[in-house]
């Protein structure tokens, strides 16, 4: 099936604002959802600016909205659910705020799905393995699921494959490791530029944690695969760099670019934290022909491109 019109949840914040940029510049149309859980109307315009909004329809609503939700999937040809309560902290801190956002509506999208015969393109992540048994992860690796957070992303992955197995639905689970780039905040690599940068304390938990980042543009052609190959139906991909670095590195690389005079307290580590990863991608190069380009991580660019 040839496909044109993309119905995507959750575009209004970081993965989501970069895929519809990309899906508008290559002439999808784009119909998206998002209920402004984040919310910062500036940086849409400033996304948008210079596309064809002709072909965007942004609508700020909930995904609990079933027949809207139902009737919107009905009109598009594939679906790419991005919706999601996206920090562990704030999962942890509120268990049923996310068990809401994360959980409760996931058989309106999913049903919807099956309905009108649409794929669905889930966006995972790593941290449904925890700190994993062996490396690199493939992904037959054991679910550890260990809070609400990967607990909700857990179960969202079990219900997509059972109902596919007792139904038509097609479907794509992306596990993605850390995503970087501009337009993110309140993550770790955001937090410690802006907190470098205006010469503030930086707490850090546990320094030789090992962190994957993986660069915006490779995860965008992660998605860009699924959404155009046959070859990604029914399948499960790990999405990473291919390239560690540890949070001591990733500081003091951050303080030096940046001639920050913050003071770096070192805290314990924190339970709800994944410590390594380390993925296996040969089947997400084998199936789908992706792997990441961005291999040598620029701190520099990393760092400018936050300004
Ligand atoms: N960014 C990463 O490093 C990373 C890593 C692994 C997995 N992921 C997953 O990728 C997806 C996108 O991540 P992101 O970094 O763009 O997250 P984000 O927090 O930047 O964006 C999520 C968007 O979903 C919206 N939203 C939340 N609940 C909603 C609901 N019930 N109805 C409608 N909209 C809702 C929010 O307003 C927000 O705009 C998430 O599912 C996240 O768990 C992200």
């Amino acid at each position: 099936m040839h496909i044109k019109k993309i119905f995507v949840t959750g575009w209004n914040w970081f993965i989501g604002r970069h895929l519809i940029k990309h899906l508008l510049k290559k002439k999808y149309s784009v119909v998206s959802f998002d209920n402004s859980y984040r919310w910062d109307s500036k940086i849409l315009l400033d996304t948008i600016k210079n596309l064809n909004i002709s072909n965007f329809k942004s609508i700020e609503w909930d995904i609990s909205d079933k027949w809207l939700v139902d009737g919107l999937i009905k009109t598009c040809d594939i679906v790419v659910h991005l919706a999601w309560i996206s920090q562990v902290i704030t999962s942890i801190s509120n268990p049923s705020l996310t068990f809401e956002y994360n959980v409760n509506w996931l058989s309106n999208i999913i049903d919807a799905c099956v309905r009108n015969n649409k794929k669905i393109i889930f966006a995972s992540s790593r941290e449904v393995y925890w700190n994993a048994e062996y490396f690199p992860v493939d992904i037959n690796h054991r679910l550890k699921p260990e809070n609400i957070y990967w607990e909700s992303k857990v179960l969202w992955e079990k219900m997509i494959k059972s109902t596919s197995d007792n139904s038509n639905l097609d479907y794509t689970i992306l596990r993605l490791s850390n995503v970087y780039w501009q337009g993110d905040k309140w993550r770790v690599v955001p937090i410690l530029i802006e907190k470098s940068i205006n010469n503030e304390p930086i707490t850090i938990y546990w320094d030789y944690k090992i962190l994957d980042l993986v660069h915006i543009s490779d995860v965008i052609n992660a998605f860009m695969a699924c959404i155009e190959k046959q070859e990604s139906s029914k399948q499960v991909f790990n999405i990473w760099s291919g390239k560690k670095i540890t949070l001591h590195e990733l500081v003091k690389l951050i303080l030096e670019i940046v001639w920050s005079k913050s003071n770096v307290i070192n805290s314990s580590w924190r339970l709800w934290e994944v410590d390594y990863f380390l993925a296996d991608i040969t089947e997400t190069e084998r199936i789908i022909n992706w792997k990441p380009k961005k291999q040598i991580l620029k701190l520099k660019n990393i760092v400018k491109s936050y300004f």
